[in-house]
């Protein structure tokens, strides 16, 4: 999604602005621009396609240090640089930039070409320069305010004036935006990644709230004049993590880092004495959890699949009735909120919008919303009811994998605190620890087979279609499997029930259409087998994702990749790892740009 940033200090802003573009470069984007304040006058560079085009382009004549840039994904307009941020009016004496989208722009727009008005742009974005320069009489924090009460929609703007250089004004209505405090200096930014390089202090704006910043200082206030008082909190990130640090690929960089990151989210958190979790954001007494009589779970892509294997786990052992339903359909069916139902929202970011409205619309009718995020003080880790964070560290590549290994984490966490106030006992959690903690080192012997899964991606690359299929626990894997593959390879893939290929997608199968087939070792493993040898009988080519030892497996498949002996209930997490590595393999013999996939965003901010 689009991206922010803005700078007022002592340095050359427009440097600033380029490397906090190119730490945003991974939310996904299709054009950027940059507008610095000279001494009477704003200077606008824009380009279509990657900063570094924009860097290229840049001379001695952006010398200011004051000036906000973007990246654009474009929802109205076409990619080009005339649609690419910043937008002026028409004096150039205003520049904006925007995230979201204003649904009553036309209407605005055309109010505005009647008063002689001539729009440069296709964009929704442009017409919130021409009111701020309609609206403006004694300072820019009041012509930015008249203007967002016309606005319908949502925005995240940084806006800045030749009539007050040395000054930016945000503001933020469903599209993040955070304030970074220097010293001496000032940042605004959608993302904290884009001033992480220049100071780790930061502030969030909430909705409906506005920020004005100069280098000294930063004053933040609602849309009625009252003044917000905010905290400056530290971000716990460090800048190498954003970093490759020798890989080529983000993606690689994390699927690699899963060990760790999975240690992280369960490390100290673990209760040796009691054999149990404790995750003490919850915000909920020991009765009150005892309480829960269901839980539902809700997320969108990569995030929903985390979901329903939580939703499996918890079930089987917390035995709590669970659900996982995809926060976009939630959203809109007026749900029925039950009274001892527990909610858990899953989101890396914490911004995905359909999550967050589906959040909102669950707490409107009385739900307790717990949120399970990644990014730390994002929306939904601040509006949600109570939380766990995972602790995975920033993900940096579009497709998700180490936060997808996180999320499950929380939910073995659950499901073992859960276990253990109903049913489980020591010795139950005590094996259960010792499972799960037996994980990252079973990681990393999947990581260690990295060349043998090269090269079964190397021959199966070429295919247009593949069923990826697995049963119980494993069937969400499947899932997760088809879209990590189709999202980085636009390889065409579909995740399905082995069950449930009879009833349709076996429709498919033929020599061209590779299956990859997820088989445990629990009671399932039989079934599994069968529907295997089903899409054999139909010459239909088949990669096994199986337990180590395995010979029948291995003898029917024309491919096997072998993950260690572990309890059933942690082959979500070593089965998904395979799936991950076959992805970026085959994206990459494909010559796929892995981190930024075409069309797709990193933070899914507009429905
Ligand atoms: C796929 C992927 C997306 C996200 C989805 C939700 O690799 O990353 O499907 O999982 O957009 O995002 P979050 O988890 O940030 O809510």
């Amino acid at each position: 999604m689009c991206g922010i940033i803005g700078y007022t200090g002592p340095r050359n802003a427009a440097d600033v602005l380029v490397e906090g573009l190119k730490r945003l470069e991974y939310r996904g984007y299709d054009s950027a621009g940059i507008c610095i304040a000279q001494s009477d006058s704003l200077k606008v560079l824009k380009r279509a396609g990657k900063i570094a085009v924009l860097r290229e382009a840049l001379d001695d004549q952006f010398s200011g240090t004051t000036g906000i840039g973007h990246t654009r994904w474009a929802t109205h307009g076409e990619v080009n640089e005339t649609n690419a941020h910043p937008h002026l009016d028409s004096k150039e004496e205003f520049s904006i930039v925007h995230n979201g989208i204003i649904e009553n722009y036309q209407q605005l727009k055309q109010g505005l070409e009647h008063e002689g008005v001539t729009f440069l742009t296709t964009t929704d974005s442009e017409v919130i320069a021409h009111l701020i320069a309609k609206h403006y009489q004694e300072s820019l924090e009041q012509a930015v305010r008249d203007t967002l009460f016309l606005l319908k929609g949502t925005y995240g703007i940084a806006v800045m004036s030749s009539r007050e250089p040395g000054k930016i004004v945000g503001a933020r209505n469903g599209s993040p935006l955070v304030i970074g405090v220097g010293d001496g200096e000032m940042f605004l930014a959608s993302d904290v990644t884009a001033v992480l390089a220049y100071t780790k202090q930061v502030v969030y704006l909430n909705d409906g709230e506005m920020v004005t910043i100069t280098s000294r200082e930063f004053r933040t206030q609602d849309l009625h004049e009252r003044i917000v008082q905010k905290q400056i909190e530290l971000i716990d990130w460090e800048l190498e993590q954003i970093e490759r640090q020798g890989y080529k690929q983000f993606m690689e960089k994390e699927i690699h880092e899963q060990p760790e990151s999975i240690k992280r989210g369960f490390q100290g958190r673990i209760n040796y004495d009691q054999a149990t979790a404790h995750l003490g954001g919850l915000n909920m007494s020991p009765q009150e959890l005892r309480e829960v009589e269901r839980i539902r779970i809700i997320g969108a892509g990569t995030s929903y699949h985390a979901a329903m294997i939580g939703s499996y786990l918890l079930e089987q052992i917390a035995r709590i009735p669970c659900s996982a339903e995809l926060s976009s359909e939630i959203r809109y069916r007026n749900p029925v909120v039950e009274p001892k139902s527990l909610y858990i929202a899953v989101s890396q970011s914490g911004e995905t919008a359909d999550t967050l409205s589906a959040m909102r619309e669950l707490q409107r009718k009385g739900a307790r919303v717990l949120g399970i995020c990644n990014v730390v003080g994002s929306t939904i880790a601040r509006e949600s009811d109570g939380g766990v964070y995972l602790h995975s560290g920033p993900e940096i590549a579009v497709a998700s994998t180490k936060a997808f290994t996180s999320q499950l984490t929380i939910f073995y966490l659950l499901s073992l605190m859960f276990a253990r106030q109903r049913h489980y006992s020591v010795d139950e959690g005590q094996q259960f620890i010792q499972a799960i903690e037996k994980v990252p080192e079973q990681i990393g012997a999947v990581l260690a087979q990295a060349q043998q899964i090269q090269d079964i991606a190397r021959r199966y690359s070429g295919a247009r279609n593949v069923l990826f299929l697995g049963r119980g626990k494993l069937f969400p894997v499947a899932l997760e499997g088809a879209l990590k593959l189709k999202e980085i390879s636009y390889i065409h893939a579909e995740g399905c029930s082995a069950a449930e290929i009879k009833h349709g997608p076996i429709a498919l199968i033929n020599e061209e259409t590779p299956s990859v087939f997820l088989i445990g070792d629990d009671f399932l493993r039989e079934k599994v087998l069968s529907n295997l040898k089903e899409v054999k009988a139909r010459k239909g080519k088949v990669i096994a994702i199986a337990v180590e030892g395995d010979q029948e497996v291995a003898d029917l498949a024309d491919d096997v990749i072998f993950v260690p002996h572990a309890w059933e209930c942690m082959y979500p997490y070593l089965m998904v790892v395979p799936l991950q590595m076959l992805s970026f393999y085959c994206a990459l013999e494909l010559g796929c740009n892995v981190d930024q996939p075409r069309n797709l965003a990193k933070s899914v901010t507009v429905e």
